[in-house]
């Protein structure tokens, strides 16, 4: 992955909003539809209960707005809005488009598909438009995919769920926050996780759990190493919330304690495009990042794609 060249110029984020599904789907309700159970799925995957409700216009609105609200900013100040999601609204127009209109932003607007791995890709991306001169984007990642899971699947319909996290990105002359990212993909891995238009989730499970531990080490450590740091200098890890036993795994394998893990998906389930920025928002939320800090975003998903970067909180400067 190429480093990010000598005096580019970075930007830090300044504000942050989430949003979940409004309505509760506990264990014990899947368990009285399903031929599954609460010890079953905390087992398995670490989740106790998710969220679902709502679209994903409406779901981004509410990130978006919150995360404006906490940077200080008014509508008129974003130069971009970037929206990570694998379950639009509408084939055409894209989604950003609606939550362009919705919050009152008056600039470009544009979808990333990158399934779980969206929220890092769009990251990454509003960087290189701050790097051509961008001041201010919004980036959103959210998933509802509770309309794309058979609900009478328990090979799925125990994992997925509706969400949102949103953050602000804004130029910073001197000292960037974003030290190192990598960005990978694997399409000839599409079959053991995919949903056709008009369907629902597929997925060999195995496979993916398989697959997502390597490919998640692979491009931390790809990223670790641009940013010239080693897992004891990572202060908190933010994964792809999807299953806790994968979160383990690949943490094990980096050499960084799972104490140092964010998680949200005992309560949020895996909400895809949200699931990092809904992890990081909470870790946030919670005291568990000082400036100087160095946060390791890291996802993969479908296609198979792999995400992650290396932040210093607060910029280098
Ligand atoms: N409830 C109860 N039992 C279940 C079950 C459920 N929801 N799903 C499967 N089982 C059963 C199986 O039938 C099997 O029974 P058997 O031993 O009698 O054959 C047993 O539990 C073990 O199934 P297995 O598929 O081996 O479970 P697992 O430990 O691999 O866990 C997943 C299944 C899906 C939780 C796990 O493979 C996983 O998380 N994979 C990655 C999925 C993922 O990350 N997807 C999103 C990517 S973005």
């Amino acid at each position: 992955m190429p480093s990010i060249p000598a005096g580019v110029r970075g930007a830090i984020i300044t504000g942050w909003g989430t949003a979940l599904g409004e309505k509760v789907i506990t264990n014990d309700d899947l368990s009285k539809v399903l031929d599954t159970s609460d010890e079953w799925i905390v087992e398995r995957t670490g989740i106790r209960e998710r969220r679902v409700g709502g679209t994903t216009a409406g779901l981004s609105v509410e990130s978006g707005r919150k995360a404006l609200a906490m940077a200080g900013l008014e509508p008129g100040d974003i130069d971009a809005l970037v929206l990570a999601t694998t379950t639009p609204d509408r084939t055409v127009p894209a989604t950003s488009a609606t939550v362009q209109n919705a919050l009152g932003l008056r600039c470009g607007a544009f979808d990333v598909n990158a399934a779980c791995s969206g929220f890092v890709y769009a990251l990454v991306a509003a960087h290189g438009l701050i790097a051509l001169g961008m001041n201010r984007v919004l980036v959103i990642g959210t998933d509802t995919l509770a309309r794309i899971t058979d609900w009478d699947d328990r090979n799925t319909a125990v994992l997925f769920a509706d969400g949102s996290g949103a953050v602000v990105l804004e130029a910073q002359e001197a000292g960037t926050q974003l030290l190192a990212w990598d960005i990978d993909a694997d399409g000839s891995a599409e079959k053991y996780l995919y949903c056709d238009i008009g369907g629902y989730m597929h997925m060999d499970g195995k496979e993916v759990f398989r697959r997502a531990v390597r490919i998640m080490v692979d491009s931390a450590q790809k990223s670790m190493k641009a940013a010239g740091v080693t897992a004891d200098d990572i202060a908190l890890v933010v994964p792809h919330q999807a299953n806790v036993r994968i979160i383990s795994a690949a943490c094990e394998r980096l050499g960084v304690p799972m104490e140092r893990a964010a998680t949200v998906l005992q309560y949020a389930g895996n909400t895809s495009s949200a699931s990092i920025p809904l992890a990081l928002a909470d870790a946030l939320n919670h005291g568990r990042v000082k400036p100087g800090d160095h946060v390791l975003l890291v996802g993969f998903g479908a296609g198979m794609t792999a995400a992650s970067a290396v932040l210093r909180w607060g910029g280098t400067a």
